[in-house]
C-alpha cells in the first residue's frame, strides 16, 4: 500500500487505456476496479446494477478497489469513476500513492465514452450525464489528486508519457 499510480476521473477519461499503457512502461501489474467487480461476481456492471441496484454495486466496487490498493506490488489502478462517492474510498485513495485526475470536458468525454456493459448510466443523454457528474464529482476528484492532468486532444501515449514523468 502506498506506492501505486490511481488513475481516476470520469467516464471517458481514459483510465483504463492509459492506465494499461502506464502499467507496461514501469513493468507494473495493472489493475482495473470494473474488471475486478465483474469477475468477482461473475456478472456485468450493468447485471449486477439491474438486479441489485446501485448501492449494492458500490459496495463491491469499494471491496474491490480495497483490494486493489492493499496488494502487495506496487501497481497501476484504474478507479471506476465513482470511487470517489464514498468517503472510505477517499480516504484510501489519499494513502495509496500517487493518484492522478485525469479531466476532461463533459462534451469531450460523451464523445470517447463507449457505451457498454459496465456503463448503465450512459444509457441516456450521456452528455447531460457526464456535466452533471462532473460538476457533482469535481470537487472529490480534487480533493484525492495529487496531480492534475487535462486530456484535451492528447494520445493515449502522450498522456501515458506526461502521468510517468509527473510519478517518477
Ligand atoms: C461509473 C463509472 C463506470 C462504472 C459504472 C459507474 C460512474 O466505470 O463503474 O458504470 O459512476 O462514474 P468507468 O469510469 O471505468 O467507466
Amino acid at each position: 500500500m502506498g506506492e501505486h499510480v490511481v488513475l481516476v476521473g470520469l467516464m471517458g477519461s481514459g483510465k483504463t487505456t492509459v492506465g494499461r499503457i502506464v502499467a507496461r512502461r514501469l513493468g507494473r501489474p495493472f489493475v482495473d476496479s470494473d474488471a475486478q467487480v465483474e469477475a468477482g461476481a461473475g456478472r456485468t456492471v450493468r447485471e449486477i446494477w439491474v438486479a441489485e441496484g446501485e448501492p449494492a454495486f458500490r459496495r463491491l466496487e469499494a471491496a474491490a478497489l480495497r483490494a486493489a490498493v492493499e496488494a502487495g506490488e506496487a501497481s497501476v489502478i484504474a478507479a471506476a469513476g465513482g470511487v470517489v462517492l464514498d468517503p472510505g474510498n477517499r480516504k484510501l485513495l489519499r494513502g495509496a500513492g500517487a493518484v492522478v485526475w485525469l479531466r476532461g470536458d463533459a462534451e469531450l468525454l460523451a464523445t470517447r465514452a463507449e457505451r457498454g456493459e459496465h456503463r448503465p448510466l450512459l444509457d441516456t443523454d450521456p452528455v447531460g450525464t457526464l456535466r452533471a457528474m462532473a460538476a457533482a464529482r469535481q470537487d472529490l476528484y480534487r480533493e484525492v489528486a495529487d496531480h492534475v492532468v487535462p486530456i484535451d486532444a492528447r494520445s493515449p501515449d502522450e498522456l501515458a508519457a506526461e502521468i510517468i514523468e509527473l510519478v517518477w
